[in-house]
């Protein structure tokens, strides 16, 4: 009798990685991050913030800083909180901004975002701006972590352990999370469009599946991913939304497949990048249907006149797309706000298959820590 399975496979839940696994979990994820935060068809986080209303009608601003994938994930939370609250509204990478003269007064909500909470930068800017007077809120995956025993606040994702090195589900926890502290606050100071609630709480509720709808067409990407494991530079494009998408997914390829890969915002490719396009430069593009979408699908025009070889993601039923892009990864299609909780899996599983194809070791890539306690 015989079983090709030891002990640190059953760990896996039967996934070759922890890495796969851990993308598989993501719909869960999402789910589990929203639970006990929605009631009566509005976001509520009364139960657990400290803040009251009083102290969010008061901000003026807010910093989000952070590092690596959680840096991106504050990327997309600023466009959001843009969108819906009245606030400036700033993004930094937490080793810029502690030795930045950024304007931190008490009136600033600054929202550090790290996965483990022990990041030495995040750290590090935490002691900073606590220092200036500033509202501190840790948005962490560790509930005893020193960035949440820090921190004025904390909004935790539901994330469970993350093993893999190259952060995936805790990225889709720590947007949901984000998500809904902008929807609560811009709430609180009436900015959010009240019109729009209902669609758009009805949309967050419908994610979970959707994300677990991309996790069903694995073995497209699959496919996609032999076709191109040998590529040695890529080019990722998004605009707004989507760029911090593109800027994460080039990162899961750079980590994991050692493939030296560039992100971009789409309408900066002429400023540069156009120059290193060629029949041999794969060009990722992310083109959900939305407001910039006519624009997106102008850079691919221009990628695909220098003969570059277009991977686009997009939106079911999108047949503009599917004649202008050589290879599309369709995803389900989602309010414009939504869309880069659809669009950053196919990149995940992309980059996966990419390094397990090339023979990687993935979940403990060369030279990368889980945690940078150092600075
Ligand atoms: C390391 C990890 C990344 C992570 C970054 C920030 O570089 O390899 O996956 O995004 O740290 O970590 P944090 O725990 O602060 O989110």
């Amino acid at each position: 009798f015989f079983i090709d399975w030891d002990l640190s496979m059953a760990e896996r839940g039967g996934y070759p990685h922890f890495m796969l696994k851990e993308i598989h979990e993501q719909g869960g994820v999402c789910r589990s991050t929203l639970k006990g935060r929605i009631s009566g068809g509005s976001v509520d986080l009364s139960g657990e913030l400290s803040m009251d209303e009083h102290t969010m009608i008061s901000f003026r601003a807010v910093h989000l800083i952070a590092c690596g994938t959680s840096y991106y994930a504050s990327l997309i939370a600023e466009r959001i909180f843009e969108r819906w609250t009245d606030l400036d509204v700033k993004v930094d990478i937490a080793s810029e901004y502690r030795y930045r003269d950024s304007k931190i007064t008490p009136d600033t909500l600054v929202v550090f975002v790290s996965q483990s909470g022990e990041t030495a930068d995040t750290l590090a800017a935490q002691r900073k701006a606590r220092a200036c007077g500033a509202y501190c809120l840790a948005v962490t995956n560790v509930q005893g972590s020193t960035l949440a025993r820090c921190c004025d606040d904390v909004l935790l994702l539901k994330a469970g352990p993350e093993i893999g090195v190259a952060a995936t589900k805790t990225f889709m926890g720590q947007i949901t999370a984000l998500y809904l502290l902008a929807m609560y606050i811009a709430k609180v100071r009436g900015t959010f469009p009240i019109e729009r609630e209902s669609e758009l709480i009805d949309e967050l509720l419908q994610i979970p599946y959707k994300i677990e709808t991309v996790l069903e067409r694995e073995h497209l990407i699959e496919e996609l991913a032999s076709k191109f494991a040998f590529s040695q530079n890529f080019l990722y494009l998004g605009r707004g939304i989507s760029f911090p998408v593109a800027l994460e997914g080039a990162l899961k390829l750079k980590e994991i497949s050692y493939i030296h890969a560039e992100a971009y915002a789409a309408g900066e490719m002429k400023h540069g990048p156009i120059a290193l396009i060629d029949p041999n430069v794969p060009v990722v593009v992310v083109a959900p249907k939305d407001s910039l979408y006519e624009k997106t699908l102008s850079n691919i025009q221009e990628a695909k006149a220098r003969h570059a070889p277009i991977i686009a993601v997009g939106f079911d039923g999108d047949e503009r797309l599917a004649s202008d892009a050589d290879h599309v990864l369709c995803v389900p299609p989602t309010l414009e706000e939504f869309s880069p909780f659809v669009t950053v899996v196919p990149l995940q599983l992309f980059a996966y298959h990419v390094a397990k194809k090339r023979g990687c070791e993935i979940d403990k890539p060369r030279n990368l820590a889980k945690s940078v306690t150092v600075e």
